[in-house]
């Protein structure tokens, strides 16, 4: 089995050899250079994060290893958390391998079907609210506070612990530092992470934090977020907060796929956008992809038939 990010990471994460390592062989994930890509937007060098290629084909599996570890190390039964798809597919599945309950809410009719079906196959509770992600968080908070479990958003400081070694991971892999990191921005949970790495690593590299321009009605339904938990941790971490349109999105999303050969969900295009725009400098860029394609079929889909009708 692949090294648990847990071990690979030990020195820099708040475990003890009393915590048991829940792990599905997440993080050390590709970090693919772009030449045809980096020709078209107009960059020297770009590499891509691929974090699709995590057990549950997005990054929120370096969070959750750690958090679900931790959640079992304290005794918990039960991890809660509200989510879009990702954090619950991640959720039920580092919680099934541990032994746990996963008890997850969701906004009914706005996460992707395949997400949706990972979750539940995954042996996850799934509560559907008619009510958007904020509203789901509340819900999961509310859950958490009454004592029906751990919360594994990423309000627990142990997901953002895991997510930080992405950027452990490049910086070691490419030897020097690149000029600048890019990233979607739903709740601001990895952004947040990404600057407490750079800190702890001792380095000023420009974070770019990319949302959607319509938060609450945007196609990328990842990060369809009215009001972002990390909101204040993204203003303080320094990172640029940039605004795409799902035009803009879409237009990435698909020059990457047949650029590259990568199919990744929409939102993850997010940073591509930002790059494309001119609104990252440098000649040395990494851009996180945070999910595969195949968790939203449908989205995908409903643009290639738009395309051949
Ligand atoms: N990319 C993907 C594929 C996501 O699923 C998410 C968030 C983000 C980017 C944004 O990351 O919230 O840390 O700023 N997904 C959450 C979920 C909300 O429930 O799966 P963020």
């Amino acid at each position: 089995m692949p090294q648990p990010l847990i071990d690979r990471f030990r020195h820099r994460l708040p475990v003890t050899d009393a915590t048991p390592v829940i792990s599905l062989g997440e993080g050390s994930t590709p970090l693919l250079p772009a030449p045809r890509l980096a020709d078209a937007v107009g960059v020297r060098e770009l590499w891509l994060k691929w974090e699709a290629s995590n057990p549950t084909g997005s990054y929120k599996d370096r969070g959750m290893t750690l958090a679900v570890s931790k959640a079992l190390e304290s005794g918990a039964e039960t991890v809660l958390c509200a989510s879009t798809g990702n954090t619950a597919a991640s959720a039920a599945a580092y919680a099934a391998r541990a032994g746990l309950t996963a008890r997850i809410f969701l906004p009914r009719g706005a996460v992707a079907s395949a997400k949706l079906t990972q979750a539940r196959m995954l042996g996850a509770e799934v509560v559907e609210a008619d009510d958007d992600f904020d509203g789901c968080l509340r819900l999961a908070e509310e859950a958490a506070a009454a004592g029906e479990g751990a919360l594994v958003n990423s309000l627990n400081p142990f997901r953002r612990e895991g997510q930080k070694t992405a950027v452990f991971e490049v910086v070691e892999e490419l030897g020097e530092s690149p000029d600048a990191f890019v990233l979607p921005y739903g709740g601001g949970g990895n952004t947040s992470s990404y600057a407490q790495a750079l800190r702890e690593l001792g380095l000023e590299i420009p974070l770019v934090s990319v949302e959607a321009a319509n938060r609450r009605d945007t196609l990328a339904s990842a990060i369809r977020i009215g009001r972002p938990a990390h909101e204040k941790a993204v203003a303080d971490s320094g990172a640029r907060v940039v605004g795409v349109t799902d035009e803009e999105l879409v237009e990435a999303w698909r020059e990457l796929a047949e650029l590259e050969g990568l199919f990744c969900e929409p939102s993850s295009a997010a940073g591509l956008v930002a790059v494309k725009r001119g609104d990252v400098a440098g000649d040395r860029i990494v851009v996180t992809i945070t999910g595969h394609g195949l968790k939203d079929p449908d989205a995908a889909d409903r643009q290639t038939r738009s395309a051949s009708a």
